[in-house]
């Protein structure tokens, strides 16, 4: 059932660790085959190797920087020959915090090609070839910083505000034809990413979700759209939604200050 609305091809975007790894692992236990992309080969290969000795499917990996020029190019050589019926775009987070003035323009532009212009390129890409099928799906990864300009991430926040427009006019624009989008919205979350970054994992303001469980949920709503905050917080993303803007990015700094010093 799912296959045949998704399948029989995914592509996850920033699909070897984390979330990604936990979409990957979901996905090929659905029976659909898997596109793995990601920059560093190692464990991506690793993933791939795992999931093809544990089922049936078919794993195919791509080593590309999604910021790179020939990014799409890349993609196409990999995908020319299938069927993608869903997109994840799930590569995203920041590699280090700075403020915006203190940050190299070229790191400030691979955020804006990271968060923006590649997620955009892909859903315009694959998105093409579902509603030509009339079926398939879009998830992109969204952030709590999305709902505020964040201090220390700020192109990060931007980038994730983007997402969550693209996913909702998206969302609205491909519902006719059968093909479901979803912006899901990502509080803290147990990743290697964000063990390298050195945030704290136990401070009991921010309890961090399992990529697992973020994966579960995903799963339950994708038919629903246009947006799901992951672990309950919906209330949060309301709360952020109509206080002054100037509560608003306060509350960003703070919880900056208290995940990472
Ligand atoms: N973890 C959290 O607390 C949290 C909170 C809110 C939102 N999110 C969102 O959740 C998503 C996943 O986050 P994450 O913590 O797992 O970190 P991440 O750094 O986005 O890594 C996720 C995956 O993306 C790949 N990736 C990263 N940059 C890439 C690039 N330029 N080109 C190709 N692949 C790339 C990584 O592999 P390589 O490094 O090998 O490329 C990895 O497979 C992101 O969109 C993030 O913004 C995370």
């Amino acid at each position: 059932m799912f296959a045949k609305q998704y399948g029989p091809w995914a592509l996850i975007a920033g699909g070897s660790e984390g979330v990604g790894e936990s979409f990957a692992l979901k996905l090929a236990a659905e029976g659909v085959n898997l596109v793995l992309v990601a920059r560093k080969a190692e464990p991506l290969e690793a993933l791939a190797d795992r999931i093809r000795e544990s089922s049936s499917i078919q794993v195919r990996t791509l080593v590309q920087d999604l910021t790179a020029p020939e990014m799409l190019d890349r993609v196409k050589g990999v995908t020319a020959d299938i069927d993608v019926g869903l997109l994840i775009y799930n590569a995203g987070s920041v590699s280090h915090f700075s403020a915006f003035l203190d940050d190299t323009m070229e790191e400030t532009m691979r955020m804006v090609r990271l968060g923006v212009v590649a997620p955009t390129i892909l859903a315009h890409h694959f998105g093409e070839g579902m509603r030509g099928r009339g079926r398939g799906g879009i998830i992109l990864i969204g952030s709590m910083a999305g709902y505020a300009g964040a201090p220390g991430e700020i192109v990060y926040s931007g980038g994730k505000a983007f997402s969550r427009m693209l996913a909702e006019g998206l969302w609205y624009e491909l519902k006719p034809h059968n093909v479901h989008v979803l912006g899901l919205i990502l509080g803290l979350t147990r990743t290697p990413a964000m063990a390298r970054l050195g945030l704290a994992m136990n401070n009991p303001d921010f309890v961090p979700d399992e990529p697992d469980a973020v994966v579960e949920e995903a799963f339950v709503h994708l038919a629903d759209g246009p947006i799901w905050n992951v672990g309950g917080k919906e209330e949060g993303a309301r709360y952020l939604g109509t206080i002054p803007r100037a509560d608003a990015v306060a509350f960003m700094a703070k919880g900056a200050k208290d995940l990472h010093g």
